[in-house]
């Protein structure tokens, strides 16, 4: 069913810019294999530039990860340590593409979430869950478990820019987990999560590979 959907937006992304010519549109600086390249050095540095370090993790993970959206236009747009990207019909659908270093055997769990969200005073925890995927083999995301299915950001207005960080994590192994599945239409239960706390609760650690970008408000 995924893969189907895979082709479905693969052919109507073909067709968009075969209808509508759209042209080239890219946030992108940096070419698609280099975010994997990045160093770890600058890479928290970038943590730190953008506060996630101290705001979400208290170290940097080691390597960077991948998350690419099919976009219209060749090359798609992803997220590039704290790129904004503005433009809610991008990531609107879940990313076409997710990478990270891995030695294939491995497991991991895969999470999305807005720590900018701003819940009500008396919830818990702050991070909002836009995305998870479990039982991961490799970075074959497709084959993995979701417990949450994609919705893409919707910035509330104006809250200016806000963080939304991609957190991959290495399991011990194959897991059972116990969660609440939560489909792609439902807003609900979203808030009040704490990746640390699911982390901690699946001993899967810290978390081995990150990205994030920014999003605000568009009409
Ligand atoms: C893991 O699989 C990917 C894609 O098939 C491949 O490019 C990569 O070299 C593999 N990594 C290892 C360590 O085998
Ligand atoms: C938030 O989550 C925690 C942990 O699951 C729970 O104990 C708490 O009751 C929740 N708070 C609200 C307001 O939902």
């Amino acid at each position: 069913m995924k893969f189907y959907n895979r082709f479905v937006s693969l052919f109507l992304t073909v067709r968009l810019v075969k209808l509508t010519e759209v042209p080239f549109t890219s946030t992108q600086n940096v070419k698609m294999k280099d975010v994997l390249l990045k160093d770890p050095i600058e890479l928290e540095e970038d943590l730190k530039y953008w506060k996630i370090i101290p705001d979400l993790l208290k170290e940097a993970p080691k390597q960077p990860m991948q998350a690419w959206w099919l976009d219209g236009g060749w090359t798609g747009t992803e997220a590039i340590f704290g790129n904004e990207i503005n433009d809610p019909e991008i990531t609107a659908e879940e990313p076409f593409w997710l990478e990270w270093k891995t030695n294939n055997d491995t497991f991991h769990t895969m999470m999305m979430v807005g720590i900018d969200e701003k819940p009500k005073k008396y919830t818990t925890f702050k991070e909002k869950q836009y995305w998870i995927i479990v039982n991961i083999k490799g970075f074959d995301f497709l084959a993995g478990e979701y417990l949450t299915e994609y919705m893409g950001p919707d910035p509330p207005e104006n809250k200016g820019l806000l963080r939304y960080v991609f957190l991959v994590y290495r399991q011990p192994d194959k897991l059972k987990f116990k969660e609440k599945k939560i489909s792609s239409r439902k807003d609900i239960y979203r808030t009040n999560f704490s990746s640390k706390a699911f982390a901690d609760k699946y001993n899967l650690g810290k978390p081995m590979a990150i990205n994030f970008f920014r999003a605000r408000f568009e009409y």
